[in-house]
């Protein structure tokens, strides 16, 4: 069991607020939000047999059509992201990448018109090695042509693999890469799938390095189909989490990879809690699914206002597992508003239980490391409901959880005029049960 200790909790969260300086593009100031081809359509080429789900520009400029009139854009998903496999087998006659002449006609600049049309920004995927993991051509020895020709083509993001390189040469392949793009001067938001392959080769990795000249980095290996994959992402993020928080803030973050939300593996129950721990997480929202066939509750939880303003907190401090108690664990991230010696919290409690019934978990807000004298008022981010009272550390919560599922509550600190000027009202029965 991965014990904290709960009365220490608030020092503990200051001394995790320290960021490290990172790449100096202005860009990414809160976790980036969008929709992400691989997951939901991997490497589908033959348009024949799959005319809506092959990579092409079709699928890209109906992603486009479908954030803006689904209501995605409107509550901030931003980039529309290209993966693997939108590349020719080789590069032109002058060494200039190209996409696919028969998927992508028009070429990806004049995709990027269409897209930004809709006022959103354009993503693309390349590798930092010889060859993407698919096979197609990598930037490896023509790193300043490509990232002058992915700013030609008015990209605004792009995510770099690590397939068909020495893990050992990173160190030196992506901040370079990186470098080219600033030279560029288009601001470009840079995704880097660095960390992930040197872990798994049993390399240290190099986080300052990495937070200092990438936007976000993968942590974990590809987030797959089910839930299971999920936990265990999640799993190992708990396992990491005493260095990898201290890399993210602000214009650089963790990613544990794309949600699978409105696709076909996660319950409800299950969905609730990847967006969740995804707001915990500060980690990139980037969903990746066929928008067109999201059903509507899945889509209420991707469109959460109130877990999306976690998850883009501008204090950026990413939040954590601070302990598993009963099979229930129970997850913490400071946000705003924040007073000179207290923050706000986020606070998921996920059931990793097995059995059938949903469980009632107990605790006191002081055992969460919640400790403002002055009191919170907590509201319930999936059914809505807000407590119109203060509750004080010492007042006990109950949460029934659903098997697989979470609560996810925001607690918001009650300043002292508020509690003076009697805003909110005292607390008689000091029980409260969110579900
Ligand atoms: C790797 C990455 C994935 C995806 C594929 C594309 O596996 O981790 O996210 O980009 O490559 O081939």
């Amino acid at each position: 069991m991965l014990h904290f200790s709960r009365n220490n909790l608030c020092l503990a969260f200051f001394l995790f607020s320290y960021s490290l300086d990172a790449l100096d593009n202005g860009l990414a100031l809160t976790p980036p939000m969008g929709w992400l081809a691989w997951q939901r359509f991997r490497c589908t080429i033959d348009c024949e047999t799959f005319p809506d789900e092959c990579i092409s520009e079709e699928l890209f400029k109906r992603a486009a059509d479908l954030l803006v009139s689904e209501g995605y854009a409107n509550v901030g998903y931003e980039y529309v992201i290209i993966d693997d496999c939108w590349l020719e087998a080789n590069r032109s006659a002058e060494g200039k990448l190209q996409a696919d002449k028969k998927r992508f006609p028009n070429g990806i600049k004049a995709l990027a018109e269409y897209i930004h049309s809709k006022g959103l920004k354009l993503g693309i995927y390349e590798d930092v090695g010889t060859k993407t993991c698919e096979g197609y051509p990598g930037i490896e020895g023509h790193e300043e042509m490509d990232a002058n020709t992915f700013a030609e083509w008015d990209i605004d993001y792009i995510k770099i693999d690590g397939c068909f390189i020495d893990e050992r040469r990173m160190d030196k392949g992506f901040p370079q890469f990186g470098k080219f793009l600033n030279k560029t001067g288009r601001p470009i938001v840079y995704s880097c799938c660095w960390p992930f392959y040197q872990d798994w080769k049993g390399i240290n990795v190099n986080y300052k390095l990495v937070s200092e000249n990438c936007n976000l980095w993968r942590t974990n290996g590809d987030i797959q189909e089910s839930y299971s994959s999920l936990m265990n992402i999640v799993d190992m993020i708990a396992l990491k989490q005493d260095s990898w928080v201290l890399n993210a803030g602000p214009g650089h973050w963790n990613d544990p990879d794309m949600l699978l939300i409105g696709n076909f593996a996660l319950s409800y129950e299950q969905s609730k809690t990847q967006m969740a721990l995804w707001a915990i997480l500060a980690a990139p929202l980037m969903m990746s699914n066929k928008l067109s066939s999201v059903r509507l509750e899945y889509k209420s939880i991707l469109q959460n206002t109130d877990i999306i303003k976690v998850n883009q907190d501008k204090l950026g401090i990413q939040g954590r597992r601070i302990y598993k108690d009963q099979g229930i664990e129970v997850w913490v991230r400071p946000v705003e508003p924040k007073s000179e010696k207290y923050y706000s919290y986020a606070i998921a409690f996920v059931n990793r239980r097995t059995e059938g019934t949903p469980y009632l978990y107990s605790t006191s807000l002081r055992d969460l490391g919640l400790i403002n004298p002055e009191g919170y008022i907590i509201k319930n981010l999936y059914s809505n409901h807000t407590v119109s009272k203060f509750l004080e550390p010492n007042s006990l919560i109950k949460v029934l959880t659903n098997p697989t599922g979470v609560v996810f509550l925001k607690a918001r600190i009650v300043t002292k005029q508020q509690r003076i000027t009697k805003y909110y009202e005292e607390i008689k029965n000091n029980l409260f049960l969110f579900m």
